[in-house]
C-alpha cells in the first residue's frame, strides 16, 4: 500500500519514470487509494487558463481514505496524540477507530445545522483535537473548510468569512497559549458584527471563560452533540470538487483564498508525507505547525492520517513552561520524526544547551524544517544538539499553493547539505528563468523558481476570482507556475531557495504581504503614508520594518508608534505588528511616485554604503533623513 522510496538510485529511478510518463505515475500512486469510482483521464491541463484536472470523474471521499479504510487494520492505533498547553493536565489519544465514530458524529452535528455539500465552514479553532475532527467533519460531507488561524484579528476574521460567504463558523470560548488565556469566541462575535452570511456557531469548551451565547445562532459544541449517531455515510465527491479554502497573503491587496480539490491534494499529502519523512508503520510523527497554516493541513491532519500514523497535536509554545517543552514531549511520546520551523529553532537556540540537558532524544530519527530557509548556523545547532549528528535533516520547500512539499532530501536517502532543500520530489519539474523569461538549463545558475508541469497538489484557483490566480501566478511566465521565490542549482544540481523575489516578507515563516501591513498601518487616523519592508532579524528570519509618514497632532513619537502597533494589531492580528516602525517627513519616490524599497530595504538592513543610484529621486534629500533617522 506504500509507495516508499528506499534508496537512491530508487529515486532516481522514481523520478525518471514520474517525468517520462507522469500519467502513468500518478495513477499507480493514486491506485492505492479507495475511490468510489476510477478517474476517465488522469490529468487535463492548460497553464493559461490556468485549468487543471487530476483524476478526471473519479469520485472518493477523502475521508473513507484516513478513517475506513484503516478501520479493521490499524483502528487501535493512535491517531492523534494531543498534548495541553500546561504539561501537568492530562493528554488525549484517538485511535483511528475513535476518531471515526468522533467525525461521524461531528458530521451528524453538520448535517442537522444544514450544512450541505459545497457549503463554506469557517474553523476558528485552538490546537485541540476537535480542530482536527472538524476540518475532517466537513470534508465528509462535503462541506469545504477555511481554517483561519486562530490569532488573526476579528476583521481578518470578517473579511474571509465574507470572502467565502461561510455559512457556519466553528470556534471555542478560549485559547491556552503559554501562560496567557485568550479570548477566542468575543473575536468571532465582533466579526460577526460585519458579516451576514453565517447561520450558526458552534462553540468548543476549552477555557471554561464566560461568553457570550447568541440564542439561535450559538451552539454549544457537547450539547450539540448529544444523542447524535455515529453512523454516517460519507459523501461522493468528485476528485475536483472543493476540499478546503485557505487564505494566504501576496504581494498585493488583500489575502487570497487558495483553492485545493479532493482527488489530487490527497494523493500528494500522502505520497510526499510518507517519502520525505520515510514513514514506518509504527512510527510517531509531530509537526509543530498550527492547523491555521498549509502546514497544519498537510502535515498534521490529511498526509499523516491517510498514511495511517499517529500524529501528535500540541496545544502549546515552545518556551512554556520552559525551553524544554519541545524536548520533554519527544520523550514522553518517542517521536521518531519531528517537523517545526527555523523560526522555533533559532529561538531555542538562544537559550542554550541546558533545556535539552535533561531529555535523551533517542526515540529521533527524522528532522525536518520548513516556512523559510533554514541558516546554516540553525542548521547545525538542530542536528548536533537535537539530532545528535545521527538523525537527517529534511528542509522542506513548498507552499500553500503547492498543497504539499516540493523540494526535499528524503530522509537518510538523498545526502543533505546545510541550507539546501536538495531536490524536487518525484513529478515535480523545476524550471529557473532568467529575468527575460528564459529557462537557465545547466548547474551553477540562480534565477526566479517556476514549476513547468502540474503536479497533484497544486493550486486550482483563488476563491471567488480565477483571474487574479492566473495574474499572481500563470502570467509572469509563460505556461510556467511561479513560485514567487529566488532559487540557485549549484554545481550539484542541489537547490537553495533564496527567499522571495516579491513584496512578501516572512516573519517567523508566516507570509506577509509588504501591501497588507502598510494597508493595515495607513488605518491609523494620523498616518498619511507608509511603505513597509522585511529586514534580518535573528529569531524571526525576517522582521518588519515601516517607514510612516505622520501627521503628529500633539502626540510624542512614541505614543504615536505604540498606537501605530496597536492599530496593525487590530487591523490582522499580532504576526503582523512592525518591529520597528520610523516616522519620516517623506518617503524616497521615483518622478513617477514610485516608491523606492530598494533603498528602503537597504537602510533598514543597515547597508547604507551601497544605496545604488539615487539620481532619480524625486528629492534625494529625503534619503539622507531617512538614514539620520534609521531605527536601530
Ligand atoms: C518560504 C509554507 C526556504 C518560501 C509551507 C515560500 C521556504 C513560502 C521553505 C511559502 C524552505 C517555505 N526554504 N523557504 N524550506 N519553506 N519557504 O505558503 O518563500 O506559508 O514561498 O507555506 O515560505 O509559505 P507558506
Amino acid at each position: 500500500m506504500s509507495d516508499r522510496i528506499h534508496t537512491l538510485s530508487g529515486y532516481f529511478h522514481e523520478y525518471q519514470k514520474s517525468i517520462a510518463q507522469p500519467e502513468e505515475f500518478w495513477a499507480r500512486v493514486a491506485d492505492s487509494f479507495h475511490w468510489k469510482k476510477r478517474w476517465d483521464k488522469v490529468l487535463e491541463w492548460d497553464f493559461d487558463g490556468p485549468d487543471v484536472k487530476w483524476f478526471q470523474n473519479a469520485k472518493l471521499n477523502i475521508t473513507e481514505n484516513i478513517l475506513e479504510r484503516h478501520l479493521y487494520t490499524l483502528g487501535d492505533r493512535p491517531a492523534i496524540i494531543w498534548e495541553p498547553n500546561e504539561p501537568d493536565e492530562e493528554g488525549r489519544t484517538l485511535t483511528y477507530k475513535e476518531l471515526y465514530l468522533e467525525v461521524c458524529r461531528f458530521a451528524n452535528v453538520l448535517l442537522g445545522k444544514g450544512v450541505k455539500k459545497g457549503d463554506k465552514v469557517i474553523i476558528y479553532m485552538p490546537m485541540v483535537p476537535e480542530a482536527a475532527i472538524a476540518m475532517l467533519a466537513c470534508a465528509r460531507v462535503g462541506a469545504v473548510h477555511s481554517v483561519v488561524f486562530a490569532g488573526f484579528s476579528s476583521t481578518s476574521l470578517s473579511d474571509r468569512i465574507n470572502d467565502c460567504e461561510a455559512k457556519m463558523v466553528l470556534t471555542s470560548d478560549g485559547n491556552f497559549r503559554g501562560s496567557k488565556s485568550i479570548p477566542v469566541k468575543a473575536v468571532v462575535d465582533e466579526a460577526l458584527e460585519k458579516t451576514s452570511t453565517v447561520e450558526s456557531v458552534i462553540v468548543y469548551q476549552r477555557t471554561k471563560t464566560e461568553v457570550d451565547m447568541k440564542s439561535g445562532r450559538d451552539y454549544w459544541w457537547h450539547e450539540s452533540l448529544e444523542g447524535v449517531s455515529a453512523e454516517n455515510e460519507a459523501a461522493e465527491m468528485d476528485s475536483e470538487d472543493l476540499l478546503f479554502i485557505l487564505y494566504t497573503s501576496g504581494s498585493t491587496g488583500k489575502p487570497k483564498g487558495v483553492v485545493h480539490t479532493c482527488g489530487g491534494y490527497m494523493v500528494y499529502s500522502k505520497y510526499s508525507f510518507e517519502n520525505v519523512f520515510q514513514y514506518s508503520p509504527g512510527d510517531v510523527y509531530w509537526c509543530t505547525a498550527d492547523i491555521g497554516w498549509i502546514t497544519g493541513h498537510s502535515y498534521i491532519v490529511y498526509g499523516p492520517l491517510l498514511a495511517g500514523a499517529t500524529s501528535i497535536m500540541f496545544e502549546g509554545v515552545p518556551t512554556y513552561p520552559d525551553a524544554g517543552r519541545f524536548w520533554s514531549i519527544v520523550d514522553k511520546y518517542k517521536v521518531n520524526q519531528f517537523y517545526t520551523a527555523p523560526t522555533a529553532i533559532r529561538a531555542l537556540q538562544a537559550k542554550g544547551t541546558d533545556p535539552i540537558k535533561p531529555y535523551s532524544l533517542k526515540s529521533l530519527k527524522v528532522l525536518g524544517s520548513v516556512g523559510e530557509p533554514i541558516n546554516e548556523e540553525a542548521w547545525h545547532w538542530y542536528h548536533t544538539h537535537i539530532g545528535k549528528t545521527r538523525c537527517p535533516i529534511v528542509d522542506t520547500w513548498w507552499q500553500t499553493e503547492t498543497g504539499g512539499i516540493m523540494v526535499s532530501p528524503l530522509a537518510g536517502i538523498t545526502p543533505t547539505k546545510p541550507a539546501y532543500a536538495t531536490l524536487p520530489l518525484p513529478g515535480v519539474q523545476l524550471a529557473i528563468m532568467d529575468p527575460e523569461g528564459n529557462e537557465l538549463t545547466g548547474n551553477s545558475v540562480e534565477g526566479n523558481l517556476c514549476i513547468k508541469f502540474p503536479w497533484p497538489g497544486m493550486i486550482r484557483t483563488t476563491y471567488g476570482d480565477h483571474e487574479r490566480c492566473k495574474q499572481t501566478y500563470f502570467a509572469t511566465y509563460k505556461n510556467h507556475y511561479f513560485t514567487g521565490d529566488g532559487v540557485k542549482r549549484d554545481h550539484d544540481g542541489y537547490y537553495r531557495i533564496l527567499g522571495r523575489v516579491d513584496d512578501v516578507i516572512n516573519v517567523s515563516g508566516h507570509r506577509m504581504g509588504t501591501a497588507e501591513v502598510e494597508n493595515a498601518i495607513n488605518e491609523h487616523p494620523l498616518v498619511v503614508e507608509s511603505a513597509v519592508v522585511g529586514y534580518p532579524h535573528q529569531v524571526k528570519g525576517q522582521g518588519i520594518y515601516a517607514y510612516v509618514i505622520c501627521d503628529m497632532k500633539n502626540r510624542t513619537k512614541e505614543n504615536l508608534v505604540g498606537e501605530i502597533k496597536d492599530t496593525v494589531t487590530k487591523i490582522i492580528g499580532p504576526i503582523a505588528k512592525p518591529d520597528k516602525i520610523q516616522i519620516v517627513s517623506g518617503l524616497p519616490k521615483t518622478r513617477s511616485g514610485k516608491i523606492m524599497r530598494r533603498i528602503l530595504r537597504k537602510v533598514a538592513e543597515g547597508n547604507m554604503d551601497n544605496l545604488g543610484d539615487t539620481s532619480t529621486l524625486l528629492d534625494p534629500e529625503v534619503v539622507e533623513q531617512i538614514i539620520e533617522g534609521r531605527v536601530e
